[in-house]
């Protein structure tokens, strides 16, 4: 039973959390990613000291320290020990603020302001004392332009550690921070800001790094470059950089200065204006070759305006290449608080296309028309009356600025005019000429509106008329887009088709680690331990007792690291790996664990409560190995596991097949194989996996209804019988598999309730099962009845459970005797010891002590021993006895229990 907890806080705010029984109110508080106030966990601190105002509940085992006499008579109590017996409501004695990501606020003073260029400055501020920040390399803040309450975001171009932080700021006319900088910025200067933010940052691995930037984007690139150099990296990693004009073209020296101390450091970079006198005119695109890509095992690191992701986007695309990351950073100018440098680089980008690339050209059009990223109608842009730009935004490089006429094209002079005045085949009319306004060709599948005739900063035709000209993939979900505009992502292939989405959860730990380790409170770290410890209920050596329950406390407990970076972007980034969800779907029907999975929880806890920053690297690579390892197994075994081994096509073609206890072992292998064979299933069980069987059927056209019901009683097995009259009028075989033993001990070990549990468990289902649908049978003259026994009934330390199956044994022969007469068949089978993955819903608790193991394994040797085999059986074999005594062939056979236990008798 589960209770409601209402979790008032200081703040006013209430948040509530449902609490199972048996669970403590903060083990649900976490697991709900609400981190109350916790420090011991045990009752002995009264860190987390709270005031119930409703409710009852138990109040565990704590200190008279913690919590005295007089304060439990006044209701203050303990959410580390208090168990709820009704629904509660606490008063937190803390904000609601705890529980979520904040970013740290920073006071400094300004260091330099440098005119790197006549549109770009280097701000540096000193780094704040103590050693209070640390940062990823590509991370950004959000700094409060002084002398006003508002912020721009700025990323990081130095390395963390450093003494002063560095920033590349691009002057924009009339920009709050740019005039601020330009007018009256001093050495010496106030200045705070929030950080680190964002997610976008160099994930550690050896694979070659591609970056790209774009005009500041710079920022972030170096501050990469710079920590890769500062680390003596040897890894691969080429960057190309643009910008849209040579003022805007910083650094150079630096880079030079980079590529000179890394040995596999190259760098190239361009400039959009067709006026430069740079080597490389146009965009970052041109400059990438089949090298800088590695047949798509690279990492991609962007950080630029929005048409110049897509732009690399298509053009991965185009050359059929799927990077293994592409991280990028872009920035969304319709914020209002907009990053002043990239919104500039943004409408830079879009004015100059590269050259020698004209479909490249018309692409970056669409693609700019598609972003919505040009002013709104309002905008304030003049008409030119020259035909190569449009409202005053330059399109045609320099190239085409010699007329054609002249460049031997086969132009003529009068063509050329058309040309000027025609976009995608449209002519487009100067602005503001009378001459030749013939409006669009009326031929051609272009709709016309008065809109058709905006261009470059307004539509020039809908969208939805324009067919993009290459195959876009589809628009990836934004990863994070914070309140002042930058957008970062990460893209990977799925976890079905590459290990890259572990990889990328690893590299992700691994950017937060650098964050928190040596900064955790003894209060985080408490509720990181109980996290670890939660995950560790649900699984029992090398098997999962609850797989569900696992994944959800596992993803509680991933969370947990990046909520306390302070960085939601982080957080966000985790989750938008998919990993949970990924987990859910491929874990779901699992049995097997690596066996150190949930020990890896703990032993990370551990590390970081050391401050060992080299233990808990080395932990959280080799726990993502592990997950990985877990995951792929699961697949594996999820895929072999559903086929049957023989099938006889069409033998229930008609039928209609109740089997009981169908959520798994014996049972879910009659219901795949009657349902490969044609018949109709109703799958009865008191676990709800036969919902997701019954969705699995489905989809391979097999006709299936579920029925949740304790077939331990009457009302469950009657309601089974009438789930299948009412889906289809009548029952024509009715396979009846609940049962098994629970406990396993010598006779004189058992407690009278644990022999009636047994007796509950393994006879009833079966006597109830027959009550409830030999009536039906014998109506209408004609049904089968298989009931599975257990050649348990000359086996030790099951003797309860032998009981039972002596009674299956029983129902079945008598039963025989009264239903013959009317053409009703009842027979059962008898298995021995049959190989079975673990249970997901377990019969009961597995041996624990030694003696408990070894009266079990004295189970295991007799039942090998007894087979003339000398083995266990297979699903695959119990199955198909049960399924031909079901089956017509065995039309002459009735009464009968058939032994299936490799030549033990029973
Ligand atoms: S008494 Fe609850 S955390 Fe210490």
């Amino acid at each position: 039973m589960s209770h409601s907890v209402a979790l008032s806080f200081e703040d006013g705010v209430t948040r509530f959390i449902t609490c199972e029984d048996e669970q403590t109110v903060a083990d649900a508080a976490y697991r709900s990613r609400i981190n109350i106030p916790l420090d011991c966990r045990d009752g002995a601190c009264g860190t987390c000291k709270a005031l119930c105002e409703s409710g009852e509940y138990d109040g565990g085992t704590y200190l008279d320290d913690a919590l005295s006499q007089s304060e439990s008579d006044e209701g203050y109590c303990l959410p580390c020990s208090m168990k709820p017996t009704s629904d509660l409501v606490l008063q937190i004695a803390s904000t609601s603020a705890v529980a979520k990501t904040q970013a740290a606020k920073h006071d400094t003073v300004v260091t330099a302001v440098e005119k790197l260029s006549a549109t770009t400055v280097r701000l540096a501020v000193e780094a704040p004392a103590g050693g209070t920040l640390a940062f990823l390399p590509g991370q950004y803040v959000n700094i409060t332009v002084p002398g006003s309450d508002e912020t721009r975001s700025y990323s990081f171009s130095c390395v963390s550690g450093s003494d002063e932080l560095e920033f590349l700021v691009k002057l924009t006319p009339g920009g709050l921070m740019s005039t601020y900088l330009s007018d009256t910025a001093t050495v010496g200067d106030k200045i705070s800001f929030t950080g680190p933010h964002g997610s976008f940052f160099l994930r550690e691995a050896q694979r070659p790094a591609l970056l790209l930037a774009g005009g500041t984007g710079l920022a972030p690139i170096l501050s990469i470059l710079r920590t890769m150099a500062a680390e003596s990296s040897t890894r691969s990693v080429h960057l190309v950089y643009g910008a849209s004009t040579d003022d805007d073209v910083v650094q150079l020296d630096e880079l030079a200065l980079l590529a000179s101390t890394m040995d596999a450091f190259t760098w190239d970079h361009c400039v959009s204006d067709p006026t430069t006198t740079a080597a490389n005119k146009g965009y970052v695109t041109a400059l990438l070759n089949d090298t800088h890509l590695n047949g798509g095992d690279v990492a991609v690191y962007l950080c630029g305006p929005p048409p110049m992701v897509e732009s690399v986007r298509t053009h991965f695309t185009e050359a059929g290449i799927e990077p293994t990351g592409f991280y990028y950073e872009k920035f969304a100018p319709s914020s209002a608080a907009a990053k002043e440098s990239l919104d500039d680089d943004t409408d830079a980008a879009t004015e100059v296309l590269a050259n020698n690339d004209r479909i490249s050209t018309i692409d970056a059009a669409v693609t700019t028309a598609d972003a919505d990223v040009v002013p709104a109608a309002s905008a304030d842009l003049e008409p030119a009356l020259d035909g190569r730009s449009i409202f005053g935004r330059a399109v045609f490089g320099s190239r085409v600025r010699e007329p054609l006429h002249k460049r031997n094209t086969g132009f003529s002079a009068s063509d050329e005019v058309a040309t000027m005045r025609a976009i995608a085949s449209q002519r487009v009319a100067v602005a503001g000429s009378t001459a030749d306004q013939g409006g669009l060709d009326e031929s051609s599948d272009l709709v016309l509106t008065p809109e058709a005739h905006s261009v470059a900063a307004q539509r020039i035709w809908p969208s939805r008329d324009i067919e993009p000209l290459v195959a876009r993939r589809p628009e990836p979900v934004p990863v994070s887009t914070s309140s002042s505009g930058y957008e970062i992502g990460e893209e990977h292939p799925s976890v079905h088709e590459s290990d890259a989405v572990f990889e990328a959860r690893r590299a992700l730990e691994l950017g937060a680690l650098e964050l928190v380790i040596g900064r955790l409170s003894s209060q985080q770290i408490s509720g990181y331990r109980l996290l670890a410890e939660t995950t560790t209920r649900y699984v029992d050596g090398d098997r999962f007792v609850d797989a569900a329950a696992y994944t959800e406390t596992n993803a509680a407990f991933h969370d947990y690291l990046f909520t306390q970076t302070g960085n939601e972007h982080l957080l966000q980034a985790y989750r938008a790996l998919g990993v949970k969800a990924a987990m859910e779907e491929v874990l779901r029907n699992a049995t097997w664990c690596d066996p150190l999975c949930a020990q890896d929880h703990l032993d990370i806890v551990d590390a970081f409560e050391a401050g060992d920053r080299e233990r808990a690297r080395t932990l959280i690579a080799d726990h993502a190995d592990r997950s990985k390892a877990t995951m792929k197994r699961a697949m594996h075994e999820s895929r072999t596991n559903k086929r049957p081994k023989f099938v006889s096509p069409g033998r229930f073609a008609g039928k209609v097949v109740l089997i009981t206890g169908a959520a798994q072992g014996i049972g879910e292998f009659v219901a795949r194989r009657i349902g490969a064979e044609g018949g109709s299933l109703i799958l009865a069980d008191r676990s709800e996996l036969v919902e997701s069987l019954t969705e699995e059927f489905r989809q391979d056209d097999v006709e299936a209804t579920p029925v949740i019901a304790d077939l331990e009683t009457w009302e469950g097995a009657s309601s089974a019988v009438d789930a299948a009259l009412t889906a289809h009028g009548r029952v024509d075989v009715s396979i009846h598999v609940v049962g098994g033993t629970i406990w396993a001990k010598p006779y004189a070990e058992y407690p009278p309730e644990q022999i009636e549990k047994e007796i509950s468990r393994s006879l009833f289902p079966t006597l109830w099962s027959c009550r409830a649908v030999i009536p039906h049978m014998i109506e209408r003259g004609a049904g089968t009845i298989v009931n599975v026994s257990s050649v348990a009934t000359r086996g030790i330390h099951r003797v309860p459970y032998a009981a039972a199956k002596g009674g299956v044994n029983a129902i079945t022969a008598t039963l025989a005797l009264e239903a013959a007469p009317h053409g009703v068949r009842v027979v059962a089978t008898a298995p021995g010891g049959t190989d079975a993955p673990p249970r997901r819903v377990a019969r009961g608790p597995a041996p624990s002590t030694g003696q408990e193991k070894d009266w079990y394994q004295a189970i295991v040797d007799q039942t090998v021993d007894s087979s003339l085999l000398k083995r266990y059986g297979t699903l695959d074999e119990q199955a198909a006895a049960i399924c031909f005594l079901a089956s017509d062939e065995a039309s002459y056979i009735t009464g009968t229990v058939l032994p299936v236990a490799g030549g033990d008798p029973g």
